[in-house]
């Protein structure tokens, strides 16, 4: 980074239904020596946003390459909240680079990653700047939860991951997940098959985030083999939705199915425009107060673990919790906590560091939130049980 710079902070995509929520957050939990400002493409919307929160407001689109020049060349930490993050993040994560600036998203969009990867991890390594795509829901609490994990036992044993959920889905999710399918991506959600867990009392069904959150995790074990005990070769995670019994395993797993398939087809994803949540929309206040993401750890064989680790965390998965992680992220960044540069993971990137904030702030705590139901995200709002 060269010469001193304006901001410790810019929050980018502020004014969308994440960014204000993470923009609200960052006044709640920032130090009040922190110097961040909003920033987002529409001017009006930002400087409103702006005045409401007492801090600046810059204005730089996505797809202007010296707008968001200028914004990285006046700060320390960017934090994106502006997705898809395939259509309007690559020259903001490029200008971060430049600018020798550390950047976290909420990216879930695993193409755009690898590109991201391919692109600047070797000269962030050379040069120290942490780049941490999916630092919202996707993936810290699955990668932190296994890391801590693996680091507890210190030995590579296949970890599992069970989540339950509740919680709705934003415009802004459903528009990402479209415009990976509109660019040709498959969907990557793992047709595996269900199956009983008699340990946890439970049928355990395919997970909707599982891809992403195994191939982060499975990042993490890549940058981090050599560096700590318990990652290696033989080191493997698999992510599953988890529910009550079989009928509702084989309903979930048929529900994502059928949401794959809708992907998959011009005439399906013109109903989910035209029906489903649309950009800048998201779950009532209540909905996002009421969710939680349980995920619990077994480590070893299914049926017989050496160690089993619950994680709680309270509110919407896809807003609460999220925020809570990017925040969290941003702030560890600006405070110097990096370990390492590269194109990162939670985990690779901040560690135990950013987990123990997460735990000190309340975001998460070991054991089990809510009423022990099992739902998933749903229209908005909603909750399957
Ligand atoms: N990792 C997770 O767990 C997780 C959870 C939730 C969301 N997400 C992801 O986060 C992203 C945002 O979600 P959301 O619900 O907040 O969506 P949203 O409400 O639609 O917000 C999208 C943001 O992108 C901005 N934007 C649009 N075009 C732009 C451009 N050309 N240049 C710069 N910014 C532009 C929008 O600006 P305007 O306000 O001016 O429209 C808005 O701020 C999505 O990609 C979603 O998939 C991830």
């Amino acid at each position: 980074m060269t010469g001193p710079r304006e901001f410790d902070l810019v929050l980018q995509g502020a004014t969308g239904f994440t960014g204000r929520l993470a923009a609200e957050e960052l006044r709640s939990c920032a130090p009040s020596s922190l110097r961040w400002a909003v920033a987002g493409r529409c001017p009006e919307r930002v400087h409103a946003l702006a005045r409401k929160l007492d801090v600046q407001g810059l204005v730089a689109d996505g797809l202007d390459r010296s707008a968001v020049g200028a914004l990285a060349a006046r700060t320390r930490v960017v934090l994106s909240c502006a997705g898809p993050f395939t259509r309007w993040g690559s020259l903001l994560v490029a200008a971060c680079v430049e600018e020798g600036v550390h950047y976290a998203d909420l990216t879930g969009e695993l193409p755009w990653m690898e590109t991201l990867i391919d692109r600047h991890h070797e000269d962030c390594v050379e040069r120290g700047i942490a780049i941490v795509p999916a630092s919202g829901f996707d993936s810290v609490p699955t990668d932190l939860g296994v890391q801590a994990l693996v680091t507890e036992l210190g030995q590579a044993v296949p970890i599992h991951g069970f989540f339950t959920l509740q919680g709705g889905l934003n415009g802004g999710t459903l528009h990402s997940g479209l415009a990976l399918a509109e660019d040709g991506s498959p969907p990557t959600t793992p047709s595996r098959p269900i199956f009983p867990l008699p340990v946890l009392d439970r049928w355990a069904a395919p997970f909707l985030m599982a891809p992403v959150n195994e191939r982060v995790v499975g990042r993490s074990a890549e940058m981090m083999a050599g560096v700590q005990s318990g990652y290696g070769p033989s080191f493997l995670y698999r992510e599953h939705l988890l529910t009550r019994g079989r009928a509702g395993a084989w309903g979930m797993a048929t529900l994502l199915k059928s949401a794959n398939r809708m992907l998959a087809s011009p005439s399906g994803r013109w109903l989910l425009r035209r029906f489903g949540p649309k950009p800048g929309e998201g779950p009532s206040e209540r909905a996002i107060r009421m969710g939680f993401a349980n995920l619990v750890l077994l480590a070893g064989p299914l049926n017989d673990p050496i160690a089993i680790r619950r994680w709680a965390w309270d509110g919407d998965p896809g807003n609460q919790i999220t925020v809570r992680c990017l925040v969290q992220t941003g702030l560890a960044l600006a405070a110097g906590e990096a370990l390492r540069g590269g194109v990162l993971t939670p985990a690779s990137a901040l560690g135990s560091s950013l987990f123990n904030r997460l735990q000190d702030s309340g975001a998460v705590r070991e054991g089990a939130s809510g009423s022990g139901a099992v739902g998933i995200s749903a229209p908005v709002g909603a909750t399957i049980h």
